[in-house]
């Protein structure tokens, strides 16, 4: 068997010990016969791994009674539509505020202009969004439904060190790429939302983390698969949900809670993204393209001098089992994702090889 160091944006790498158990449960999940694949969704096997989810996440991540967790499908894309169409619905401005740091953002952004009146208040776009907007209190309107950032820029590897002060304003977050790498006060947030194919699980869940105040504010016309409401009543069971990705999700939380929790893992992914950081910094060959106030513990975008260098480095770094190493078009050059289950190895094979290479061209 030869696993590679896999450094793609997502769908990503998962825990090795992971991928193990679900081999061994594949054809009989814990006795019952079947795999989870084959369950239906109202067992009791299949209930008990969806409920151990939740309360694992709740656990991982602290989250307060006061909010309901969500399980639904089409990805942190349609959470672009279903956040402006149940917070829009019901307040008097129908107007939602956002900071745009780069193509998340702007997708977010164009979906909720379907559907009310959208103020950019901050961008990073003069700069190619290789930064965070300082925002400020007073930046805010009080009336608007919602305030919306995007915690991590996956392509632009962008991070907020600090969450803005939006006083009464809902805060809503797009975690898809940060979401358990580092410890967020939960209470900060009026809704979280992330798809689990970076930092949680396979593709094809997305978890919502909502305040119950801000449930039932949805448009009339609000579809019923995309309404929180129906997704809160029904315990993410109103239809089929993604039972497999789901028992990977629950398998992974498993992992993470095994290793310390958030905390831990925090530390260990601040120490993970200081050997290429630390290294970006030194060279006089690549190139780090992010202010560094700003820099992502999850995404690490870099560039060569020119194209032909920063191709032969995607090539020759394949060749040596460090894969998906190129970099989004809008910032060009390489970007590494350097997710949970990424090993500290991996990072420091990514180093020397980095080293190698820079011996051999700088
Ligand atoms: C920050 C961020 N938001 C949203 C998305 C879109 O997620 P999905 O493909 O689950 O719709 C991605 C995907 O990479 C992302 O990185």
């Amino acid at each position: 068997m030869a696993r590679v160091f896999n450094f793609s944006a997502g769908p990503s790498v998962l825990p090795e010990e992971v991928l193990k158990i679900a081999a061994g449960e594949m054809l009989d999940y814990q006795g019952t016969g079947t795999s989870v694949m084959e369950m239906s969704h109202r067992s009791n096997a299949f209930i008990a791994i969806a409920k151990d989810a939740e309360t694992l996440l709740r656990e991982l991540m602290e989250i307060p009674e006061n909010y309901k967790v969500l399980f639904v499908q089409g990805g942190a894309s349609t959470q672009f539509a279903m956040t402006a169409l149940n917070l829009m619905g019901r307040s008097e401005s129908k107007t939602a505020e956002f900071v745009n740091t780069g193509m998340w953002s702007k997708k977010a952004i164009s979906e909720a202009k379907r559907f009310g009146e959208v103020k950019i208040i901050a961008t990073s776009e003069d700069k190619n969004f290789s930064y965070i907007p300082e925002l400020t209190k007073d930046m805010f309107d009080p009336k608007a439904s919602y305030v919306h950032i995007t915690a991590n820029n996956t392509i632009f590897g962008t991070r907020y060190r600090e969450l803005p002060d939006t006083g009464d304003v809902p805060l809503v977050t797009d975690m898809s790429s940060s979401i358990l790498s580092e410890r967020y006060d939960v209470t900060k947030f009026g809704l979280i939302y992330a798809g689990a194919q970076k930092n949680m699980g396979p593709a094809g869940v997305t978890t919502v983390i909502i305040r119950e105040d801000l449930i039932g504010r949805e448009f009339d016309i609000t579809p019923t698969m995309l309404k929180y409401k129906i997704h809160a009543e029904n315990e993410s069971m109103y239809n089929t949900p993604p039972c497999y990705s789901l028992y990977i999700m629950k398998l992974v939380f498993d992992w993470l809670k095994n290793k310390g929790g958030v905390a831990a893992i925090q530390k260990i992914n601040e120490d993970k993204a200081a050997i290429l950081y630390d290294f970006l910094d030194k060279s006089k060959l690549f190139k780090g393209t992010v202010e560094p106030k700003f820099r992502s513990l999850m995404n690490v975008p870099f560039v060569l001098p020119s194209e032909d260098l920063n191709g032969a480095f995607i090539k020759q770094a394949t060749a040596v089992g460090l894969i998906n190493l190129k970099g989004h078009k809008s910032v060009g050059g390489m970007r590494a994702s350097i997710y949970n289950a990424m090993p500290v190895d991996g990072v420091k094979k990514l180093v020397e090889f980095m080293k190698e290479f820079e011996s051999k061209n700088g």
